[in-house]
């Protein structure tokens, strides 16, 4: 059972597990209270390590602009609460990174000593380590699904704009009903859903309309980055 528990991993298209838990900023009840916003819960290995510090500041940095696209962040490490209250306020009144300082994190931090949130979201993975969670990141809709499911190891730091990026793109795709290609970014093309008939492929190859065909099942459109961003912030 306790294996079963820690292998326990959430899927994309997944109901996100239920918790409720004690946090930086009070109790939490999860997903429920996240409701109608995007939320990312996102595990580090342990409060007073560097790579995770380098990341709290990071994200700390960015949350404005995830806040502006109706994105809140949740953190968690297997560290109880006045660990993290500590480490908190050393990274305000003590630590400049990179051109980052006097960083308040205001977003909730889980306390997980129980490991019980890690179990539910597969966050304690044997192999990397018993007692520190991964470097785990789920982007959920406000509907409560799992989006997009990202581990990482215990040394390797995580790409802040990518996750940005997944969540503009899982609300673009969301809204136009369309796919993105390989490294996309907002105004970059976007892929039309491949033809579902012949008639469709023959109309697509000899159109000279608004699309690009590169073959019959794929092609891409034009979608400017204003009319993204005029869409999907705040939604
Ligand atoms: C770090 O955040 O620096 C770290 C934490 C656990 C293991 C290795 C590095």
């Amino acid at each position: 059972m306790e294996n079963q528990e820690i292998m326990q991993m959430p899927r994309i298209g997944d109901k996100a597990p239920e918790f409720k838990a004690v946090t930086t900023q009070g109790e939490i009840d999860f997903p429920k209270q996240y409701e109608g916003s995007w939320v990312i819960l996102f595990s580090h290995p342990a409060d007073f390590t560097p790579v995770c510090t380098s990341e709290f500041m990071t994200f700390a940095t960015m949350a404005p602009k995830f806040e502006e696209a109706n994105c809140k962040l949740v953190g968690l490490s297997v560290d109880g609460l006045y660990s993290h209250i500590a480490w908190l306020r050393t990274i305000k009144e003590k630590i400049e990174y990179k051109g980052m300082k006097d960083v308040e994190v205001k977003f909730p931090l889980i306390e997980d000593i129980t490991m019980e949130v890690a179990k539910k979201y597969g966050m304690m993975q044997p192999g990397e380590s018993n007692t520190k969670a991964v470097r785990a990141v789920f982007v959920i809709d406000p509907k409560g699904i799992v989006r997009t499911v990202l581990y990482y190891p215990l040394s390797l730091g995580r790409n802040f704009e990518e996750i940005y990026r997944i969540v503009i793109a899982l609300k673009t795709a969301d809204e136009f009903s369309i796919a993105t290609p390989a490294d996309w970014q907002p105004g970059d093309d976007v892929i039309v859903p491949t033809a579902g008939s012949c008639g469709v492929a023959k109309e697509r190859m000899e159109s000279k309309d608004e699309m690009h065909c590169y073959d019959w099942f794929f092609c891409t459109k034009k979608l400017a980055k204003e009319l993204i961003f005029d869409k999907i912030l705040k939604k």
